[in-house]
């Protein structure tokens, strides 16, 4: 197990957080149509190759999180992705669930699926050099959801995956996200994640995972997108760590927040009110796709050749992502650049 908390120190200390690089290809396709760049397997590469090559990945990002396509391709200096990322001294992890589908006898809800065969598949991907894997639930906020079980359907999932990634000798990141999606208030938002949260622990203490050798992936707590609500970034992190404190057991090491469709500075603006507000044992730190990429993709869809100005891009978002996780960013700062 000790290998595990190494691991998970990793990733998470030190003002560093994760690159999520994950989108499966469909994903990744609507990201890259949307700035009209063609989604072949070369470009997807070009771009995720870009920011892994960049200076940023030595201080800012301790772990990346690859899809099963990139997890298996060669950088143009012929290391395979992992050892690129290796190289710069963070870890390189895997999303192993296999995606979102209808959940029975609820049908708008999800439920996530990838548990068969997920074993053999957890043994390839540390041989491929995965040391840390991602599964993530997905939770509507609506009158009537979400429901038990939805609920009670994921949190099993999540627990019965995570123990078998530590049994595999990886850390498992557990993502139940519950959306922005909706016109929900930010109370809402607390009182169901609070629920959700306290579900995954309740099943991942009756699996006997380690949550020592764990990281929790939650979203912050918000108003729904559709919402009127206005708050401020004070009142989203007291919101955010009162969920943590009432929900999260304080062995888990470290807390890395998914981005959700927030800006790239309201992201960052957010974390960094939740680090200053923070009592509590949890690293805090960010687990950011959109977040952490946006702007870089949006500049290297017009420049696909500038490899440095894109670079530039991305080792500012993390260089500010980066002073959020120890409460250091600031305004000013952000708009220096
Ligand atoms: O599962 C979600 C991703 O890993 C995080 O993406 O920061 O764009 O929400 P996001």
């Amino acid at each position: 197990m000790s290998e595990l908390y190494s691991i998970t120190e990793k990733i998470i200390s030190k003002g560093k957080g994760i690159l999520a690089a994950d989108e499966s290809t469909g994903t990744m396709t609507k990201r890259l149509d949307a700035v009209n760049v063609q989604s072949t397997p070369e470009n997807r590469l070009l771009f995720r190759e870009t920011l892994l090559s960049s200076e940023s990945m030595v201080d800012c990002i301790g772990g990346v999180i690859l899809y099963d396509e990139t997890i298996k391709q060669i950088a143009s200096n012929k290391k395979t992705i992992p050892e690129l990322i290796s190289s710069s001294g963070a870890v390189p992890g895997i999303k192993v669930d296999t995606g979102a589908k209808v959940l029975a006898n609820s049908k708008n809800e999800k439920i996530t699926e990838g548990l068969d065969g997920l074993r053999e598949r957890l043994k390839s991907y540390y041989e491929l050099g995965a040391r840390f894997t991602k599964w993530r639930g997905v939770y509507i906020i609506s009158d009537k959801c979400p429901s038990k079980l939805a609920i009670h359907s994921n949190a099993h999932a999540l627990a019965r995956y995570a123990a078998l990634v530590q049994e595999s000798g990886m850390v498992p990141i557990i993502e139940p996200e519950v959306l922005m999606d909706g016109d929900h208030s930010s109370e809402d938002c607390l009182k169901i994640t609070s629920e959700v949260l306290k579900k995954c622990y309740d099943e991942l203490i009756l699996n006997k995972v380690d949550l020592k050798g764990t990281i929790l992936k939650p979203n912050m707590i918000l108003p729904g997108i559709h919402s009127k609500e206005k708050i401020e970034s004070k009142k989203i992190a007291e919101f955010t760590i009162k969920c943590l404190a009432q929900s999260v057991p304080s062995e888990v090491p470290g807390v890395a927040f998914l981005s959700g469709g927030q800006t790239e500075e309201e992201a960052t603006e957010n974390l960094n009110e939740i680090n200053k507000l923070n009592k509590t044992n949890f690293t805090i730190t960010y687990s950011y796709g959109r977040a952490l990429q946006q702007s870089a993709l949006k500049f290297w869809s017009k420049n696909i050749k500038d490899i440095s100005g894109t670079q530039n891009i991305f080792n500012h978002r993390a260089k500010m992502c980066s002073l959020a996780a120890q409460g250091k960013w600031t305004e000013e700062i952000e708009n220096k650049h």
